[in-house]
């Protein structure tokens, strides 16, 4: 006879903060709004993440700048958002919602990033800030997280003001020793987490028929989320999982639409999940039904909680 056993828990704990679940949005869709980050707040989402905020409003880049393949997406959103402010002051309404409200920075230099992290400083509303070093879509921008020395800079600098926890957004690396030379960077700051990764920057998707990019700025380029990310994404949370500090945190977002994508994620190392593409195709009712997958294989395998299976991904052996 089989006894009913009480469901598998979701809960984690990211930066210190407890979450009920570890399933959550990623910063970029539907979550620039008070109304859309009110819908994540009401949702099954373990936390509510901001879209990455600038010091003041931005229209962002002309328009298509989104476009959804049968394999995931391409954007090149330009960071449109409504400034840093508003975000600052949702914090109490996010409160209300019961979940950590986090809040993605993403300054278009080192001062404007150290001038909302300070500002934030005293928000006792906002749980943590994830410091985007990765946002591909600025046209003549690098992103900082391509650049070992400019990150070293901004995190120095960020360091010296902040208050609250705070983890950075990376993008993706595809080369051993870059994954090193950042490891090394973030290993010598008091980081609480890592999200990892960013979209895969600078893709180009073709309509073939009008023999046509899908997107209108920077030539079609823009970068890549969904399924194609998966393995960029799962390769990234591992890296950092074994090169970080031991009280890193790591966030794994890319290719997660189901349970198992999402189960695959936490073998890697991480601790918490980020959704992108999927909760743009799906919407809000994608964060419940994750869980339940996952919970639905956790059953299976025997485990109770997440810790249980975290960043145990084993190797073959020689
Ligand atoms: C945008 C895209 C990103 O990948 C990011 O990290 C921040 C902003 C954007 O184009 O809006």
């Amino acid at each position: 006879m089989t006894v009913s056993q009480s469901a598998p828990s979701l809960s984690t704990t990211i930066a210190g903060i407890s979450l009920e679940t570890c399933i959550y949005n990623a910063s970029g869709p539907l979550c620039a709004t008070e109304e859309e980050l009110d819908v994540i707040g009401k949702s099954a989402a373990g936390a509510i993440l901001s879209k990455s905020a600038t010091l003041e409003y931005r229209e962002g880049n002309p328009q298509p700048r989104y476009y959804e393949t049968s394999w995931g997406s391409i954007n090149s959103m330009g960071l449109p958002n409504e400034g840093f402010e508003y975000y600052a002051n949702y914090a109490p309404k996010a409160a209300a919602h019961g979940k950590p409200y986090i809040i993605s920075v993403s300054g278009m230099g080192y001062d404007d990033n150290t001038k909302m992290i300070e500002a934030l400083a005293d928000n006792e509303n906002v749980a943590a800030i994830e410091l985007n070093l990765s946002c591909p879509n600025i046209p003549g921008k690098p992103q900082a997280g391509y650049d070992f020395e400019q990150s070293r800079t901004l995190l120095e600098k960020v360091f010296e003001v902040v208050r609250l926890p705070l983890g950075v957004k990376l993008p993706p690396y595809f080369d051993i020793p870059h994954f090193e030379m950042m490891a090394d960077v973030l290993n010598s700051f008091p980081i609480s987490f890592a999200t990892c990764i960013n979209s895969i920057g600078n893709g180009l998707v073709i309509d073939t028929e009008k023999e046509c990019v899908v997107i209108r700025p920077k030539q079609g380029f823009g970068g890549i989320g969904g399924d194609f990310a998966k393995p960029t994404a799962l390769a990234n949370v591992r890296k950092f999982y074994t090169l970080l500090k031991d009280d890193v945190d790591i966030i794994g977002v890319g290719g997660i639409k189901n349970g198992m994508d999402a189960f695959e994620h936490i073998l890697c190392g991480a601790g918490a999940l980020q959704i992108g593409t999927q909760f743009m195709r799906e919407g809000a009712d994608c964060f419940a039904r994750i869980a339940n997958e996952l919970q639905d294989i956790m059953r299976q395998k025997g485990y109770s909680s997440i810790d249980e299976f975290k960043g145990k991904l084993k190797d073959m052996g020689e």
